[in-house]
């Protein structure tokens, strides 16, 4: 436990159960991408297109939530090595990426892939969008959510976990979206390396309708 997580709970203690004994549904199946992922997943095999992420470090500019967070991440264990993974955005290769980009009909989008090796993980932490907010010049008032997307057939080893339950057993192309405040970790225990996306986006009527089928093409 941490001052991070304690003050979280307090702050928080009328929104969510705060049990892990309790079955609750905390996250939603949004739907299914159908697209063409070879160009992304031909990128993504070769790691010199990459840039690496260690989520116990400091991002520049960050606010001092974010530097609780980071406290609390050390504190707890993690390090460097089990706290890094590989990450590409859009704007790197807009071309490759604009099919995830545009099906979710979001206004302003960003999208940004992941790899993580066996031996990483993401650890329990919110979306706060400080990033993204800060990018886009989002005003307070304007919703945000972020889609994960999962590339590839789930394997062995592979998980996501949000507030009481875990994902697996996941398709290419699944996504899955939190309520605001959800806690979630993902991590690698397997044998191959674990491919997702986020798509982080402000809503709009376009991306409410687009959702009702939950199947997306492009
Ligand atoms: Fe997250």
């Amino acid at each position: 436990m941490s001052n991070y997580w304690q003050s979280f709970v307090e702050q928080n203690k009328n929104s969510w159960h705060f049990d892990p004994s309790v079955k609750s549904e905390d996250f939603t199946y949004t739907g299914r991408l159908k697209t063409d992922f070879k160009p992304l997943l031909d990128l993504m095999s070769d790691d010199k297109n990459f840039k690496e992420h260690i989520a116990t470090q400091q991002i520049k500019g960050h606010g001092a939530e974010l530097s609780e967070r980071i406290k609390a991440i050390n504190e707890w264990g993690f390090n460097d090595h089990n706290t890094k993974s590989l990450q590409i955005m859009d704007s790197e290769f807009p071309e490759i990426f604009e099919p995830y980009k545009k099906f979710a009909g979001f206004g302003d989008c960003k999208v940004v892939v992941l790899k993580q090796y066996p031996g990483q993980f993401i650890p329990w932490h919110q979306d706060l969008y400080f990033g993204f907010k800060e990018e886009f010049n989002v005003p307070d008032d304007v919703k945000i959510t972020r889609y994960s997307l999962f590339l590839q057939d789930w394997q062995w080893g592979h998980f996501f976990s949000a507030g009481n339950c875990i994902m697996h057993q996941w398709k290419q192309g699944d996504i899955i979206e939190l309520e605001p405040k959800i806690h979630h970790a993902t991590c690698n225990a397997g044998m191959v390396p674990k491919l997702t996306m986020t798509i982080t986006g402000t809503i709009t009527d376009e991306s409410i309708e687009r959702k009702k089928s939950k199947v997306f093409t492009h």
